[in-house]
């Protein structure tokens, strides 16, 4: 499958690697080797010896070397092999190595070109970092669909009213016509801006009592590959945002292969931020809901896909559907034009 490679995905969160125990996870079908050097730095390491192909995350550290446990070879953190008990260290040794960011408590890994990885296009979720402990609260769920179905399952939040009725839902998005915009910097912004309307029931818990009617926002903003930002809250009808309930959630979608997904996912709030019980409430209903109703429904239409191309199947499309189809037509055009960039620079070498 062709994947865009010359991105920023999301590797795992920053505290799944500490210098003790290393990560294993398989990204954009690539096994990948994630750990930390004696001093805290992180590496990511194609997860397979060129030896005789030996995973590395089955060997040993010593110190800053990773030990492959078959053989013995040793790698440093850029892949470079630093030992050979059986003969001479030759750069046909070497294994390849990926760059790794950290920002926001994430692990952010580059699948293409090195030369290209510059941290600095990386979203800013700066809002993740400096929310308090109590504040933050978030999950993975290795997800079984390929991730574009996981990021359409985010820019049509029309199924909260079905698929979750009775906490992320309750009809107010589905009356409500999203404003689809494509910015310049290649973010594709979905806000469904609702006036005068019932709050979801998630929300109606934490509103002042008998607060029936609200105006209330659900904000997306998507970059490529799949990291969005989303963006919601609600104030009695005719009030002021400005001091408003407000969560700023992120969705993080990494390929795992092309039929499975990791998916990240965090919440922070403007209300109760060092309320540790309120904190765990949110994390285990955001958990249950997202893997017991939306991972389910996902898998279930991957199966139904099977390996058919989604367009292929000619699916039907409704008016709530504007934001995910312009997203997947950008993920095609960026993953087309890397192509081609890439077999013009075949063919100039
Ligand atoms: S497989 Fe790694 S050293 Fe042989
Ligand atoms: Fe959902």
């Amino acid at each position: 499958m062709t994947y865009l490679r010359n991105a920023w995905y999301m590797a795992g969160w920053m505290d799944e690697v500490t210098v003790e125990h290393g990560l294993a996870r398989t990204l954009l079908d690539e096994p990948v080797y994630i750990y930390r050097d004696v001093a805290g730095e992180a590496h990511a390491l194609l997860d397979r010896c060129p030896h005789r192909f030996a995973p590395l995350s089955m060997g040993r550290r010593d110190g800053d070397v990773v030990v492959c446990a078959y053989h013995g070879l040793g790698f440093g953190g850029a892949g470079r092999c630093v030992r050979n008990p059986h003969g001479p260290v030759t750069r046909s040794l070497d294994v390849r190595s990926y760059p790794v960011a950290e920002a926001h408590r994430i692990l952010w890994i580059w699948m293409g070109d090195p030369a290209l990885a510059d941290p600095m296009s990386i979203m800013d979720l700066s809002f993740l970092s400096s929310a308090t402990e109590a504040s933050f609260n978030n999950g993975y769920i290795n997800g079984h669909g390929h991730y574009q179905l996981f990021v359409d399952n985010i820019l049509d939040l029309s199924h909260t009213d079905y698929l979750h009725p009775d906490t992320l839902g309750g009809g107010a998005i589905s009356r409500t016509r999203a404003k689809v915009m494509q910015r310049d910097d290649g973010v594709i912004s979905i806000y469904w801006h609702v006036v005068d309307d019932v709050p979801t029931p998630l929300f109606r818990q934490f509103l002042p009592e008998k607060t029936d009617r609200v105006d209330s926002w659900t904000e997306v903003d998507w970059t490529a590959p799949g990291v969005m930002k989303l963006v919601s809250g609600a104030v009695e009808t005719g009030g002021s945002r400005a001091g408003a309930l407000n969560v700023e959630n992120v969705h993080i979608f990494t390929p795992n292969t092309s039929v499975s997904t990791h998916y990240f996912f965090a919440s922070t709030r403007n209300f109760g931020v060092d309320n540790v019980t309120l904190n765990e409430s949110i994390r285990t209903a955001r958990a249950r809901i997202f893997s017991s109703e939306d991972e389910p429904m996902i898998a279930a239409q991957q199966q139904r896909m099977g390996d058919r191309d989604f367009w292929s199947l000619r699916p039907a499309l409704l008016r709530t559907d504007e934001g995910a189809v312009k997203v997947r037509r950008r993920m095609d055009e960026l993953i087309a034009r890397e192509a081609s960039e890439l077999a013009i620079n075949r063919n100039i070498g």
